[in-house]
């Protein structure tokens, strides 16, 4: 049986949205509260067993290599001043089990082109997909809902939710057929439709499983969807030959590409931190 031992986070994008806050870094490093959105990432893929972390870099990289890395001065400076638990905040980001390799994307090309660039990592293995900026606060996390579907089918997983019609070009947008549950099968997929067009309101959200098969047909792609080469293009060329599954995942997601979704993030993490939630609470009633 096989099962996801690797994940890959594309995170070359510029980030445009949210400028001029990424201008010297990147957009995955902005916080929710206290802990930047590749963090949450990386826990997510460490909740749900893997330990192989795939990041595909561009521009502004480094922030996040040393994000992950050993911090010499600041662990020092903190020992120095007896900050004993800030020591082991800083210490403890990722489990010492947990291997970074990070792999550069040369151009912008999309982000089927920025998963194609993992593939001399993950080689032969079944692997995820996670977009830092799709937070979804789930339980369990929703990467884990997502393994156990694909340990118990052995088929690529996609993550989807229901939108409104109006936002269909936002998505890739998925036709399926039930399964069982909130499984289904995928029978077609489109990147960013036209609402009129849409195949249906079942979009995929930023959490894939995917075969290394993948690989073959990113690899003949030509440049689709906003002439970028896109994944769901390659989703689309596997659903010839292989059952591809699309998971209703239970949780919230939070679209923190956009600067209404990190508000709303900020707020509902806020809320519940255990630190400042009470205080944030009052906060938010006087209003
Ligand atoms: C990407 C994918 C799209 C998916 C979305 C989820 O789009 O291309 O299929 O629905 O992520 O967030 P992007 O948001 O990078 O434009």
């Amino acid at each position: 049986m096989r099962k996801v031992t690797k994940a890959v986070f594309p995170v070359a994008g510029m980030g445009s949205r949210f400028l001029p806050a990424t201008k010297a870094s990147p957009k995955e490093m902005m916080p929710i509260v206290d802990k930047p959105l590749i963090q949450y990432a990386v826990e997510e893929a460490v909740a749900a067993g893997i330990r192989d972390m795939v990041f595909i870099t561009g521009r502004n990289k480094r922030a996040i290599e040393d994000h992950f890395d050993k911090a010499y001065e600041v662990e020092s400076e903190l020992a120095a001043r007896g900050k004993s638990e800030l020591l082991e905040l800083v210490r403890n980001i990722i489990p010492k089990s947990v291997n970074c390799i990070y792999i550069r994307q040369p151009e912008p090309l999309g982000l089927g082109h920025a998963v194609l660039c993992a593939q001399p990592a993950v080689n032969d293995e079944v692997f995820a997909v996670i977009l830092a900026d799709d937070l979804i606060d789930g339980d369990p996390p929703a990467l884990r809902q997502m393994t156990e579907v694909f340990e118990r089918h052995q088929s690529p997983v996609l993550a989807v939710q229901q939108i409104p019609r109006e936002q269909t070009r936002q998505y890739g947008v998925v036709k399926t057929e039930p399964v069982a549950g909130n499984i289904e099968r995928v029978m077609g997929i489109v990147e960013k439709p036209k609402p009129e067009a849409a195949p249906s309101t079942l979009a995929v959200v930023g959490r894939y499983i995917l075969t290394p098969r993948i690989f073959h047909h990113l690899a003949q792609l030509k440049p689709g969807a906003g002439s970028e080469i896109q994944l769901t293009d390659a989703i689309e060329a596997l659903l010839a030959e292989d059952r591809v599954l699309a998971h209703r995942f239970n949780g919230t997601r939070y679209d923190c590409g956009s600067k209404l979704g990190y508000l709303q993030a900020t707020v509902a993490y806020g809320r519940k931190h255990p630190e400042i939630g009470d205080a944030f609470e009052r906060f938010l009633k006087t209003l």
